[in-house]
């Protein structure tokens, strides 16, 4: 298979939005940029396009897919908005990154909801990926648009080296902005519950919503409810180790590990910050942002481990970001890219 790639601008042609939109009808699928990070699409309501999602991606068929919409008007056609709260919820977050996890109607296939009784939605902020919804003129589910277990997609590039002619149509929306994937907050009972924190915080939830919880999982203490969370994730092919305390001593060990490494022939890859980039002995640097600039530093993360994928490096050592609202987010997905291998130099 070929793939065919268009720009934002070409989604203006009106020969590419039929192709976009035949293609989600025949079961095909589309990558395409949302502020978060890139989705692999397809129509909710063809199981054929489902299926090849989960083909491509290599993705384990009870991990469930979030439904995308272009906006609320047919929120209740799939699912229950039952809470009093969600109407709050939906006012001040969409379109936006947040992911509401609801109780499905009878409606929505079996076949991507991994066995649930539930349904994630989401309503995205960006413009270009509700245009491509609303020319596909049905439900979009779309995951992350990542090879299973890789770091999600953040860059157009990522998306050619995962799927170039894999997938009908690829959309190239340059950076994406936010650069984690979604909240994912379950809404089915009368607290909600936060199941997987990204760029709407804790924090914000609670303003509108004060008995909001986050789930024991995510802070480590139980078995997933959000099924995707058990898996493998966002894993670069090298080990990585991330390093946390006092900045020399920080510094100090990662060059000591370095040395050995060198010494054993081994390649060594760092991920920092911009204050202190000059420090490390080691090569292969990514520069991930300003230390106080978290919006920044969640947005280069997964190409910061992409990077190293390229690199080839054989051992990554990472700084922790504990600055800033995101940095529960950005820690969450490091810790998983880590496998929780984090080391306390103080
Ligand atoms: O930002 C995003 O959410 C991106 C963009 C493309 O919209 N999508 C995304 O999808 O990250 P995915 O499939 O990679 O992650 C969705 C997460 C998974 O951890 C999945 O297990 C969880 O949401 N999830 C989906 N449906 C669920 C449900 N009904 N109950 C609990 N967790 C659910
Ligand atoms: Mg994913």
């Amino acid at each position: 298979m070929k793939s065919r790639i268009y720009t934002v601008d070409d989604l203006q042609r009106q020969e590419v939005q039929r192709d976009i939109q035949t293609t989600f009808q025949r079961g095909g699928n589309v990558v395409f940029p949302t502020e978060t990070v890139y989705g692999i699409g397809a129509s909710a309501l063809n199981q054929e396009g489902i299926n090849g999602i989960y083909a491509i991606k290599g993705r384990p068929q009870d991990n469930p897919l979030i439904m995308h919409l272009v906006d609320t008007t047919s929120l209740e056609e799939y699912v229950d908005v039952d809470q009093p709260y969600i109407n709050t919820l939906m006012e001040r977050f969409w379109p936006g990154p947040l992911t509401m996890v609801f109780t499905k109607k009878e409606i929505v296939p079996h076949y991507f909801t991994g066995g649930l009784q539930t349904v994630g939605v989401r309503i995205p902020g960006s413009d270009v990926a509700r245009k491509v919804i609303a020319i596909a003129g049905v439900p979009v589910c779309a995951p992350s648009a990542n090879i299973s277990g890789r770091p999600s997609a953040t860059l157009f590039k990522h998306v050619l080296e995962d799927f170039q002619d894999k997938v009908d149509i690829l959309i190239d929306g340059g950076k994406s902005e936010v650069g984690l994937e979604s909240t994912v907050l379950d809404v089915t009972s009368d607290t909600p519950v936060i199941l997987r924190p990204g760029m709407i915080t804790y924090e914000m939830i609670q303003e509108v919503v004060p008995s909001v919880q986050m789930n024991q999982e995510v802070l480590g203490e139980q078995t997933p409810k959000s099924p995707g969370m058990k898996y493998k994730h966002y894993a670069p092919k090298a080990l990585l180790t991330i390093v946390e305390g006092n900045k020399d001593d920080v510094v100090a060990y990662i060059n000591q590990q370095t040395k050995q490494h060198h010494l054993e022939n081994q390649r060594v890859g760092v991920i920092v910050t911009d204050d202190v980039k000059h420090r490390f002995i080691a090569k292969h640097q990514f520069v991930i942002g300003r230390l106080d600039q978290d919006a920044e530093i969640a947005s280069n993360l997964f190409a910061a481990l992409r990077e190293m994928d390229t690199l080839d490096v054989d051992y990554i050592y990472s700084l922790s970001f504990h600055q800033g609202s995101y940095s529960e987010a950005i820690m969450n997905r490091l810790l998983k890219a880590a496998n929780n291998r984090i080391i306390k130099v103080n």
